[in-house]
């Protein structure tokens, strides 16, 4: 396994292009399985994640070619099993259960259980499929969906903590080719699921209200092959504009969408960032000396602050000049950063879902432990502004979902670098 070194300290300067979503790429590759005709999907990113999902649908005997960004999928598959080996490394493989449903009335896919930011049930998803007609029952650890025939349904899909975006992915997915309308109610809103409708309709699907609440979806017979670009990635947008912000840096974000970050953009400009949106991208921009201001920041589904943002604003407000209060609202348990940041020198003190963070003047490098995703991002972040040396462990997260993520930080002047762990 890998690790990254960084030596803090650098300012960094110059141009970072960003990806293509990862959270819009993994439903829309399943949604490929909605028809035996080919589907393109171009600006898939390179990411563990990706190649997880191509596994899968590989192993249900899907013909998937891959050449750089894009994706052919060809969805005729004979085995109709996502197994246990391969969805317990990424739980976005439940997006298979919508298209299977539909499109070959019978689905089994592995129940994809709690993970390291909380637990994360599925009833929504459940919910969804079942008010569309089919039959599901959990055996042996998997998910067995059957469907004689999907038919439409007011389905009302929110939960504890708001809307699910991967429920309104395999609902709405679901209901592309049921008999009749279906209105989900409380769909989530987020980018991704508009950019999944999109390629929905680009294979003919009719779906309308999509990034609104309320999607309604008229079913069709049959779905056809489509070539399609999917949207740039929101996440690592923001992870650069903080790695930009929190080195007093400079940064041009080239192929970022402002519009699909207005929380963070609006929450990074409170702090003092100068942010200026362009045709083609963002640029981030702080005076090296300038002060951070703190904030008071609330996790929310979109389009309030993204929850996959938290950890990243958090090595931020770190250096900020006062006290910080982060809510989490979408996973009251995703704060396993705190302790690694704790490490570096921060000062964070949890109360339930409440992160009260008291600024320093600085922070020191030190080993530290990747947990999940945007956790090792964050220690990423910090990592670039502590004095001295840190080496992030266990670094096989950030590889499922940031496309080279060293190489990127690297062109714009970090010094960031891979190492083998000794054993
Ligand atoms: C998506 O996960 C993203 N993953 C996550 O990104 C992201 O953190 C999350 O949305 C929230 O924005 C992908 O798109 C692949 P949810 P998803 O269902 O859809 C509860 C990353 O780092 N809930 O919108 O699985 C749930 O526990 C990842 O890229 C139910 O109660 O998340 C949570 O509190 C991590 N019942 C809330 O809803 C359900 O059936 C929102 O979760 C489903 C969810």
């Amino acid at each position: 396994m890998d690790r990254l070194v960084i030596e803090g300290g650098n300012t960094l300067k110059g141009t970072i292009n960003i990806s293509g979503a990862k959270n819009a790429a993994l439903p829309i590759m399943a949604a490929a399985l909605l028809t035996d005709e080919t589907c393109v999907i171009n600006n898939v990113p390179a990411l563990r994640d990706t190649d997880t999902m191509i596994r899968i649908l590989r192993a249900m005997e899907a013909k998937v070619e891959r050449k750089k960004e894009r994706v052919s999928i060809t969805g005729a598959c004979g085995k109709l099993k996502a197994p246990y080996n391969l969805v317990s490394t990424m739980r976005a493989s439940i997006c298979v259960l919508g298209p299977l449903v539909a499109k070959r009335k019978f689905a089994e896919v592995s129940f994809p259980g709690g993970c390291i930011i909380g637990p994360r049930p599925i009833d929504l998803h459940l919910k969804g499929l079942e008010k569309l007609g089919a039959e599901i029952k959990i055996k042996s650890g998997y998910i067995i969906a059957k469907a004689k025939k999907l038919k439409g349904a007011n389905i009302y899909l929110g939960g504890h903590f708001g809307s699910s975006v991967l429920a309104t992915a395999n609902t709405m997915m679901a209901a592309t080719l049921a008999e009749g309308t279906t209105v989900i109610e409380n769909a989530a809103c987020e980018p991704e699921i508009v950019d999944l409708a999109n390629f929905l309709i680009s294979m003919g699907a009719r779906i309308e209200g999509h990034s609104t609440p309320t999607v309604m979806i008229t079913g069709v017979k049959k779905l056809h092959a489509t070539n399609y670009k999917i949207i740039s990635d929101r996440v690592e947008t923001g992870t650069y504009a903080l790695a930009g912000a929190i080195t007093g840096g400079d940064l041009f974000l080239k192929g970022a969408k402002g519009a699909h970050l207005l929380a963070v953009i609006d929450k990074l400009r409170e702090c003092g960032i100068h942010i200026t949106e362009h045709k083609d991208g963002l640029r981030v921009k702080r005076k090296v000396r300038s002060k951070i201001k703190p904030a008071s920041v609330t996790t929310l589904p979109y389009p309030g602050f993204p929850t996959d943002m938290q950890a990243q604003i958090m090595a931020l407000l770190c250096l900020s000049d006062g006290i910080s209060i982060i809510t989490e609202k979408i996973y009251p348990e995703r704060f396993i950063h705190v302790s690694e940041l704790g490490r570096m020198g921060a000062q964070i003190i949890l109360e339930g879902p409440n992160a009260i963070i008291k600024g320093v003047k600085s922070l020191s490098g030190a080993d530290v432990m990747a947990s999940d995703l945007r956790a090792s991002a964050a220690l990423v972040l910090a990592g670039l502004v502590a004095k001295q040396k840190t080496r992030v462990h266990r670094i096989y997260h950030l590889d499922r979902g940031y496309e080279e993520l060293d190489k990127k930080l690297k062109n714009v002047g970090a010094r960031i670098w891979r190492e083998k762990e000794e054993r």
